[in-house]
């Protein structure tokens, strides 16, 4: 039997290093994502979809129900957007919940049944540090991201013992095409802050099975620090933070 992965946004950035390492890896591919063009000649079948309309989201999980080879889901796709919530026009907001939440939840829900009844399979939630963080001007990116990170560890306790696993995927900056479809140019503030897709991707890889997955040093530390403080101190500093 074929070893499947499917991952989605393969045209760009984390979701191409995913298929990239999958397919040396011995699995077959499915890559999905709006740009066709992006996803020919990654060497697998491809899918053509935006994942924040619901009947293509829908599309797609009846195919991996009806198909029952996926050894693996990566439910990568994902963009950012800029403003506080009152000032910023209100489809993308709408977009980015059903892209970040609805169609991870749809996806996961349709290739889970046969990844248990094989006894194997793995899901992999890209999730972000923005996941353990609440930012003025990123709201929905943040609670995306920590529902992210609930829906993975819930999902991990139901998983205990049926041999298939999850992972939130926790990565901070990351040079690929988010930033530039953000229309923002971050790297020049901390550049030791950044690290490669192909270490991000290595990482999650490489750690299959753990529920938490924090590519980097400096972000386990940062996160490990953060997480300890309570909810009123955290936000207190990026209050204070905004305020300069
Ligand atoms: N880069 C970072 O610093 C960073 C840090 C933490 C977490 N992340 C997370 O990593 C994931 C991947 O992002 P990236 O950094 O690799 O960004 P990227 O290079 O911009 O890639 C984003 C991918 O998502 C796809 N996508 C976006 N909207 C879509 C839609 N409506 N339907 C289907 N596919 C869609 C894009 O493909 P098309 O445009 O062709 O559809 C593209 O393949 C995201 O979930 C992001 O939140 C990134």
């Amino acid at each position: 039997m074929t070893k499947l992965a499917v991952i989605t946004g393969a045209s760009a950035g984390l979701g191409a290093e995913f298929a990239r390492q999958l397919r040396a890896m011995g699995y077959e591919l499915l890559v999905v994502a709006r740009r066709r063009e992006r996803l020919e000649g990654m060497g697998g079948e491809i899918w053509v979809a935006d994942l924040s309309v619901e009947e293509e989201v829908e599309r797609l999980a009846r195919h991996l129900e009806g198909r029952g080879d996926v050894a693996m889901l990566v439910n990568n796709a994902g963009f950012g957007t800029q403003g506080r919530l009152a000032a910023t026009e209100w489809e993308p907001q709408m977009a980015m919940h059903r892209l970040h939440v609805l169609a991870t939840l749809r996806l996961t829900r349709a290739v889970l049944p046969q990844m248990i009844a094989r006894g194997a399979g793995a899901i992999v939630n890209v999730s972000s540090v923005a996941g353990f963080a609440r930012a003025a001007g990123n709201v929905s990116y943040c609670a995306t991201k920590a529902w992210t990170n609930a829906f993975s560890e819930g999902l991990w306790l139901e998983l205990r013992g049926t041999g298939v696993t999850v992972q939130a995927l926790c990565p901070g900056f990351t040079y690929t095409e988010f930033h530039d479809v953000l229309g923002v140019d971050r790297r020049k503030h901390a550049p030791w802050l950044w690290m490669t897709a192909e270490f991000v991707v290595g990482e999650s890889l490489r750690n299959l099975g753990k529920v938490y997955v924090v590519p980097g040093w400096r972000y386990k530390v940062f996160l490990a620090l953060w997480t300890k403080l309570p909810a009123w101190l955290r936000l207190r500093a990026e209050f204070e933070r905004i305020r300069k």
